[in-house]
C-alpha cells in the first residue's frame, strides 16, 4: 500500500507524495559506478576540472583535518582513521546524503536513540528549517497541525505556505499537558476536522526553554495512539541538555565538564516509537554551526523514500563541502571525541543559564517569574502586570535591549505577558545589564510587583 507508514492503522504520508517520483535518468546513476560499464549517460562533470584540489580545516583545538580530492566511488572507502585523510566529495551525490555521513547519522541514531519500530532509516536534510517545511509537505496533516500553544515561529511561517493552520497545546513546565492534548484532540474530531499530527519541539523548547519528561513523553506517546497522531519531533536543542539534578542555584563557576551528560541524553520520542508514528529531526545547528546547514531526519521507511526523492526533486543534496566537514569531525573525534565536544557545549550553555538566572534574581524578582531551562538557550519571562509585551517593544529598543515580546510564539497570535531572551551569545555582565534594563522599562512603565514564588522552583508556565 503506497501510502501506509508502518502502521497499517493509519497512513503517515500525504496523497500528492504519489507525485513526488524518482525522475527517469536518476534510475539509471545505479549503473555509473557498476564495474565495466562506460558511462555516457551522467550529467555529473568530471572531477579534474574542478578547481578544488585538497582542503585542510584548522579545529580551534588546535588538530587539523585533512579532506583530500576524491570522486564518489573512492570517497565511499576513502574515510582512513590512520592517515587521518577524508574524503571532499565535490561532486552529485544522493539524495540521502553522501554514504560516509549516512552511515554515521544511521549508526548515530542506532546508538542514541534505538528506535524500536524496525523499518526505519534517515536521511541527511539542509538543516532544520528545511526539513520542517519538507516534513509537513510530506507527512498526511490534513489542514490542522498541533503544536505547543507557544511555537518555533518559522515552523508557523511554513504552515502558513501550506494552508495549515496551528491549534496550540497547553502546556506546563514539563511541556505537553495530557488532558489538555486528549481534550484538544477530541474537540477537533467532533468539528470533523480530526488532528493528524503533533509538531512539538521536546528539548530546551523555543520559546519556553521547557524539556519535556520522560513520563510526559510516554503519555503523549499513548495519546497519539489513541488519536492516529503522526509525531513530529524537532529536537534543534536535544543535544544542549544539562545535569538532571537540580542545579539552578548554582553559580556559573560552580560547575565541571564531568557533570555534564554529554552523549547519555534523556530517551526521545523516537526511541518510544513501536509504531512507526514518529518522524523526528535532527540539526547540526546548535551542536556543530548554523552554517553547515546539515542535519538528518528519521522516520519510517516509506517516509524516508519520499523525503529523498524530494530532495532529488528540490535541493539535490546539502553542499558537499559540509558533508565532508562534517563526516572528517566525526570520524576525527569518534565517539569519545564527540561525546567530549558535547560536555564542554553543555558546559558552556548550564554557565550562561547561571548567569542569566543570577541577572534575573538580581534585577527581575520583583517585576517578573520565569522558568528554569532544562536545556537549550532560552529564558522565558512573565511580565507581571503587563498583557501585551508588544506595547514595549519600542521602549526596549529605546533602552538598546533586545528581547521577542511572546506574541510571535504564541499559535493563536494572541497578546501575552511573555518576553523571550536568549543566553546563548552574550556575555555574563551584558547579560546583567541587559536584565538591569529591562527592570528599568519595567519600572518607567509602572511595572507591579511579581507574584512571591515558592522557594524550591520559580518556574511558572503559560495557563
Ligand atoms: C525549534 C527549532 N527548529 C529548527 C530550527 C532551525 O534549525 P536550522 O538552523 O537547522 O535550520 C530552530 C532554530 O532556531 C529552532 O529553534
Amino acid at each position: 500500500m503506497e501510502f501506509t507508514g508502518d502502521s497499517d492503522e493509519y497512513a503517515i504520508l500525504n496523497p500528492i507524495c504519489s507525485r513526488i517520483q524518482q525522475g527517469a535518468i536518476k534510475s539509471l546513476y545505479k549503473y555509473i559506478s557498476t564495474p565495466g560499464f562506460i558511462s555516457l549517460g551522467g550529467g555529473l562533470p568530471n572531477d579534474s576540472v574542478f578547481p578544488f584540489e585538497r582542503m585542510t580545516v584548522e579545529l580551534t583545538d588546535g588538530s587539523t583535518l585533512f579532506l583530500e580530492k576524491q570522486d564518489f566511488q573512492k570517497a565511499k572507502n576513502g574515510e582512513s582513521q590512520n592517515n587521518r585523510t577524508s574524503a571532499l566529495s565535490l561532486n552529485y551525490g544522493l539524495g540521502k546524503g553522501h554514504p560516509n555521513v549516512y552511515n554515521w547519522m544511521k549508526e548515530h541514531v542506532q546508538s542514541v536513540h534505538s528506535p524500536p519500530c524496525t523499518s526505519w532509516d534517515v536521511c541527511h536534510t539542509v538543516g532544520g528549517t528545511d526539513s520542517i517545511f519538507k516534513c509537513l509537505f510530506i507527512l498526511n496533516i490534513g489542514t490542522t497541525l498541533l503544536t505547543e500553544e507557544y511555537t518555533y515561529p518559522v515552523t508557523m511561517d511554513i504552515c502558513k505556505i501550506l494552508g495549515i493552520s496551528t491549534v496550540g497545546v497547553r502546556c506546563d513546565e514539563f511541556g505537553i499537558v495530557p488532558d489538555a492534548l486528549r481534550q484538544t484532540c477530541v474537540d477537533l474530531a467532533n468539528k470533523n476536522s480530526p488532528a493528524k499530527a503533533l509538531y512539538t519541539i521536546p528539548t530546551g523548547q523555543n520559546p519556553t526553554g521547557t524539556s519535556m519528561s520522560m513520563e510526559r513523553k510516554s503519555e503523549v506517546y499513548d495519546i497519539a495512539r489513541e488519536f492516529h497522531l503522526t509525531i513530529i519531533e524537532d529536537d534543534a536543542y536535544y543535544y544542549i541538555q544539562f545535569p538532571s539534578s537540580d542545579c539552578s542555584d548554582k553559580l556559573m563557576e560552580d560547575f565541571n565538564e564531568d557533570e555534564m551528560p554529554g552523549l547519555s541524553l534523556a530517551a526521545s520520542f523516537l526511541s518510544l516509537d513501536v509504531d512507526g508514528r514518529v518522524v523526528r529531526m535532527d540539526t547540526t545547528t546548535k551542536f556543530i554551526c548554523p552554517g553547515l546547514r546539515l542535519g538528518w531526519v528519521t522516520g519510517p521507511d516509506s517516509f524516508i523514500k519520499k523525503y529523498s526523492l524530494l530532495n532529488d526533486n528540490t535541493c539535490l543534496m546539502s553542499s558537499g563541502f559540509s558533508q565532508s566537514i562534517f563526516s572528517a569531525l566525526m570520524s576525527h573525534w569518534g565517539v569519545e571525541g564527540f561525546n567530549n565536544h558535547l560536555k564542554r557545549l553543555q558546559l558552556y550553555y548550564v554557565q550562561q543559564r547561571a548567569a542569566a538566572l543570577k541577572a534575573a534574581t538580581e534585577h527581575l524578582s520583583e517585576l517578573a517569574t520565569w522558568s528554569i531551562p532544562q536545556g537549550g538557550m532560552f529564558l522565558w519571562i512573565k511580565i507581571s502586570g503587563f498583557e501585551d509585551t508588544e506595547s514595549m517593544l519600542e521602549d526596549l529598543i529605546e533602552a538598546k535591549i533586545l528581547m521577542v515580546p511572546g506574541k510571535h510564539f504564541s499559535s493563536t497570535g494572541n497578546s501575552t505577558s511573555y518576553l523571550r531572551a536568549t543566553y546563548a551569545t552574550a556575555a555574563p555582565e551584558k547579560l546583567d545589564e541587559a536584565f538591569r534594563r529591562l527592570a528599568a522599562v519595567l519600572i518607567s512603565k509602572g511595572g507591579k510587583s511579581a507574584e512571591k514564588q515558592k522557594p524550591s522552583s520559580n518556574i511558572l508556565m503559560p495557563s
